[in-house]
């Protein structure tokens, strides 16, 4: 097994995640790769992806690391490109999923990870930490793997507050990945995990393909991106909110779900993007006006 080269997080920029493109019922393989592709060909600082967000769960009825190879084929283009993939969640038929967060588990995960990727993720996640039957055992594995070397950093996903705080004292996690859509999910578990020096990934910050469209949500971002782009510097909504996110939230990395080639170049742009003042208290009078002070 080849031992990637340092695969640190960058400390500002969106994560492109793989989800829908391997497990939408018309997922297409060809156009999956070439949103891949150009997440991963551009560089960094003109608004490549900083990460791939991949999990064993990402699988086809007949093949459990689609969505890994899917995430291999960024480590081909960007050697040392962070992968971030998750543990104790699979697939088991066309719709339905078998939790387990046992050592034997998490311990065959990783290593088909490890396999499959070319080394030891960047971040390995147990996927349903709200699921899973003893979350302090479960996170005693993924620390004991992170110590053996098999993954550089270790987390948790989809885990609560008081999840959070149950395990706090087993042992120190590398990262959090739970929903951060705007405006509509408690940033309780963000504002720990910035407390605790804990890195946050942000996923579905649109709210997942089935959200109320994003303009309706965030209406002062919106007119500011009309406004700017009928004065001839065209930028969407999408790009607006993931660079208020990256200015107004530290050690916070949106995860993107983008089925087009198009809409994941727009949004990876946001890295790029400087927020000036207007941009900055349209976005906080949005957020706050569905009931959530940013902290
Ligand atoms: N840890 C977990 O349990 C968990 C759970 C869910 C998701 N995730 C991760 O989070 C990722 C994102 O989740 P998601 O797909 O639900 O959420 P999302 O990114 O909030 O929403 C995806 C939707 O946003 C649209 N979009 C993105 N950029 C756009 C742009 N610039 N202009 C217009 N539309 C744009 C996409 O449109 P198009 O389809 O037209 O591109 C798509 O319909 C997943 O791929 C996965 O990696 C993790």
């Amino acid at each position: 097994m080849t031992v990637p080269v340092d695969s640190s997080f960058a400390p500002r920029g969106v994560v492109l995640g793989l989800a829908s493109l391997v497990l939408d019922a018309d997922a297409d393989p060809a156009r999956s790769r070439d949103i891949v592709r150009a997440a991963a060909e551009r560089p960094l600082n003109q608004g490549g992806a900083v990460a791939i967000d991949t999990a064993r769960a990402y699988a086809t009825v007949d093949d459990e690391t689609a969505g890994e190879r899917l995430a291999r084929e960024a480590v081909e283009l960007r050697p040392g490109i962070p992968i971030i993939t998750k543990a104790g969640h699979s697939r088991v038929g066309v719709s339905s999923w078998d939790v387990d967060g046992s050592a034997e588990r998490l311990r065959r995960d990783v290593a088909i990870s490890a396999e499959v990727l070319g080394g030891p993720p960047a971040l390995l996640l147990l996927h349903r930490a709200d699921r899973v039957d003893d979350l302090a055992a479960s996170v005693r594995v993924l620390l004991e793997l992170r110590d053996e070397g098999l993954a550089q950093r270790v987390g948790l996903s989809n885990a609560n507050l008081e999840l959070l705080e149950s395990v706090a004292g087993v042992g120190r996690l590398d990262a959090v990945q739970n929903r951060l859509g705007v405006g509509v999910d408690s940033f309780e578990e963000y504002a720990y995990c910035l407390d605790e020096g804990i890195d946050f990934f942000a996923y579905a910050p649109f709210g997942g393909p089935r959200a109320a469209p994003l303009a309706t949500r965030v209406p002062r971002v919106s007119a500011l991106a009309t406004a700017r782009t009928t004065a001839g510097e065209p930028v969407s909504v999408h790009r607006l909110v993931l660079a208020s996110m990256l200015d107004a939230l530290p050690g916070c990395w949106p995860v993107i779900g983008p089925r087009r080639v198009e809409s994941a170049l727009d949004s990876l742009a946001a890295s790029t993007l400087e927020v000036d003042d207007e941009l900055r208290e349209a976005f906080a009078a949005d957020v706050y006006s569905r009931g959530v002070p940013l902290p």
